[in-house]
């Protein structure tokens, strides 16, 4: 189903060269059934681009397009063209832009007619035509300025010799979405400008002696490749992109011996090593000088030696997540010194070595989903830079400042710029005092620790960093860490604990979303909802069996203040009168009037008694009083 046809006329005065110049717009009235098959007759003079996309054009002709051949940018999109008059184009010695995708552009090819020269054509859309094999010919043979062509989405298995030799100025190509099989030899070797090559999402099995030197940036992801080879030539090759993800490679590709490749994707290939293919003669290393990223992620890697690395000088990210790497280690210094991202996640990484001063640029390092247990303890004091750290699924232990450490433990103190670290899922079952003493740490995840048992004073240090702090399901029924004293703490999850209490908080308290979901909270202390109520904006408090009115102060809070409390519909409290738990937007003080009254009535009752107990004592002092008075008068 396509969107309604519409027609948008823009017209472009002085040749529309300058962009401070308003264009002007003009639009035919459109009616929801306005289908044109051609551009209306009284299309005015000075039109410079047409766009008559989505309508019913089929025959694209002179009389299509009203006589006019001043035309710029002409956009066909979407329509139903299956015949176009030879030669239409060439006295149209403007047209830059011509957008003929989504036609039936198929049909026009079987007449096996020239569409005739394309003139000034620079940029030329033919992609989702119904395009095969040797049609293509017929709209590119004479098209001296092309260079733009996009072929996207048709069904050529073949690229001939001769497929592009009536377009020598072509720099960029889309073939993306074909069924390449193959390509033939010299196929591009007619276009020396050509810098852009899609090949991506097509069925090609094997790249031998690639040699096109001037070529930028290659894709060839989504093919069916099994071997990349390059000729071995000295000749400089321009390659800075080369994506090969989502192939069938088993090998290391062979890249041109002179490169200055920058990006190399080989994500998603059947990568058992890093070795380059087989045969000794390609076994010289090629030098990757100018790599600065490589993906090898989700692939087979076993290993990754050191070496590997010998020849990548300017290397920033390395993701090679998602393997079989048991072991990695760097320990020579002149090693990735430029690198700045490791994504080591999803391994079976047991060991894990750094060198004394390697990685001096490290900021982020990925080592979650691997089997870590034992590390060296300072392993991570040796990387200067690092600021993010994720070891959340692994088996570590935190070691504590003084010497009584269990046995294999890592240290996370004084680490002088890590900010961030998940260790979530670590079975970690004691987080000692001091833990973090000297790391200006900002978020700490240590949720999914089940049973882990805090410090009183394990996030000391923190006090003027932490932001962020995630404590969720680690079944704590006590919190006795104090978190009053972290002065930038912002954002805290308690969620699916058994805590009964709150966290102690006090005025300097900055906490601005706190979660509590799924805790055991029945009462909350008063002095603790005022401290939280002058920054709290977000509140998580579902699933407690809460009473209703031994927490008028939260509720007063709920109600009254600017908190928000987006599960609100799961915050239910417990009232003795109501056999289900009450939603805590409906309690009412009159609901906990019962209470209330009976006291008041108390108290009114013993008020008045003490009054007339009072009142009852003074009268008979002032009578008595007055009797001496008078007794003593009359004597
Ligand atoms: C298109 O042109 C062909 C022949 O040139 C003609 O037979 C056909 O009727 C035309 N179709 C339309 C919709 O004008
Ligand atoms: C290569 O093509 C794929 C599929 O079309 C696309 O997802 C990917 O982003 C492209 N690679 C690069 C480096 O642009
Ligand atoms: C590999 O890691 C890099 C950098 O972290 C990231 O940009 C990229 O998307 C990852 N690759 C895949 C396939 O997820
Ligand atoms: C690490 O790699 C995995 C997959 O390869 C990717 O999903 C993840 O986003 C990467 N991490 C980062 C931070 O780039
Ligand atoms: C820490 O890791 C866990 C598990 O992968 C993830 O769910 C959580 O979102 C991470 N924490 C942060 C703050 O990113
Ligand atoms: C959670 O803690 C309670 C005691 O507070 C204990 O009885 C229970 O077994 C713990 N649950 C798990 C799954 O460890």
């Amino acid at each position: 189903p396509a969107a309604p046809p519409a027609l948008l006329l823009l017209l472009l005065h002085g040749g529309g060269v300058r962009a401070s110049s308003p264009p002007h717009h003009a639009s035919l009235p459109c009616r929801d059934d306005l289908s044109l098959r051609s551009a209306p007759i009284n299309l005015p003079r000075g039109v410079h681009m047409l766009d008559l996309s989505r309508n019913q054009v089929q025959n694209l002709t002179e009389e299509t397009l009203a006589y006019h051949t001043g035309f710029h940018h002409l956009n066909l999109h979407a329509n139903k063209i299956h015949f176009i008059q030879p030669g239409l184009f060439k006295d149209m010695t403007d047209l830059r832009v011509l957008d003929l995708s989504r036609n039936h552009l198929n049909v026009f090819a079987l007449s096996k007619t020239n569409i005739g020269p394309l003139t000034a054509v620079e940029s030329l859309d033919l992609s989702s035509n119904g395009l095969y094999t040797g049609m293509s010919e017929y709209f590119l043979a004479d098209s001296p300025a092309l260079e733009t062509v996009s072929l996207r989405g048709n069904s050529i298995t073949k690229i001939a010799q001769d497929t592009f030799s009536g377009s020598s100025s072509l720099t960029n190509i889309n073939l993306h979405n074909n069924v390449i099989l193959e390509i033939e030899d010299g196929a591009f070797d007619s276009l020396a400008h050509l810098t852009e090559l899609d090949l991506s999402k097509n069925s090609i099995a094997c790249i031998t002696d690639f040699n096109l030197c001037n070529l930028k940036v290659l894709n060839l992801s989504k093919n069916s490749l099994e071997l990349f080879q390059s000729t071995r030539s000295a000749e400089l090759y321009r390659l800075v992109s080369l994506d090969l993800s989502e192939n069938k490679m088993s090998h290391f590709p062979l890249l041109p011996l002179n490169n200055i490749l920058k990006y190399l994707d080989i994500s998603r290939n059947y990568l058992q090593s890093v070795e380059v293919t087989g045969s000794p003669e390609t076994k010289n290393r090629v030098f990757l000088n100018h790599l600065r990223y490589l993906d090898m992620s989700y692939n087979q890697l076993k290993s990754l030696p050191e070496s590997f690395f010998y020849c990548m000088g300017s290397l920033e990210v390395l993701n090679v997540s998602n393997n079989c790497i048991s072991s990695f280690s760097i320990t020579n210094k002149r090693l990735l010194q430029t690198v700045k991202i490791i994504n080591l996640s999803y391994n079976s990484l047991q060991t894990l070595t750094f060198g004394e001063n390697t990685l001096p640029s490290l900021e982020e390092l990925f080592l979650q989903g691997n089997d870590l247990a034992v590390l060296d303890r300072k392993i991570f004091q040796r990387l200067p830079s690092i600021n993010h750290l994720q070891l959340q699924q692994n088996n570590l232990q935190i070691c504590t400042s003084d010497h009584q450490d269990p046995p294999d433990c890592v240290s996370f103190t004084s680490i002088s710029n890590l900010h961030f670290l998940n260790l979530s899922e670590n079975s970690l079952w004691t987080l000692p005092a001091n833990a973090f003493a000297n790391t200006p740490l900002r978020l700490l995840d240590l949720s999914l620790n089940l049973g882990l048992d805090m410090d009183k004073c394990a996030l000391s240090g923190l006090e003027n960093s932490l932001v962020h702090l995630l404590l969720r399901e680690n079944n704590i029924s006590n919190l006795n860490t104090d978190l009053s004293s972290l002065r930038s703490l912002k954002h805290v999850d308690l969620s699916t604990n058994q805590l009964t209490s709150l966290p102690t908080w006090n005025k300097e308290s900055s906490i601005e979303s706190l979660n509590l979901q799924n805790n055991n909270l029945v009462t909350l202390d008063y002095s603790t909802i005022l401290a939280l109520e002058h920054s709290l904006k977000t509140l998580y408090m579902g699933s407690n069996p809460l009473s209703c009115c031994r927490n008028l102060g939260f509720l007063h809070m709920v109600q009254h203040s600017a908190v928000v409390v987006p599960d609100i519909e799961t915050v239910t409290c417990i009232h003795e009168e109501y056999s289900e738990p009450v939603n805590i937007e409906k309690v009412t003080q009159e609901m906990c009037h019962g209470l209330a009254v009976q006291n008041y009535i108390i108290v009114v009752v013993l008020t008045l008694l003490l009054g007339m107990v009072a009142l009852g004592l003074l009268l008979k002092c002032f009578q008595s009083r007055k009797r001496k008075h008078n007794r003593s008068f009359s004597a």
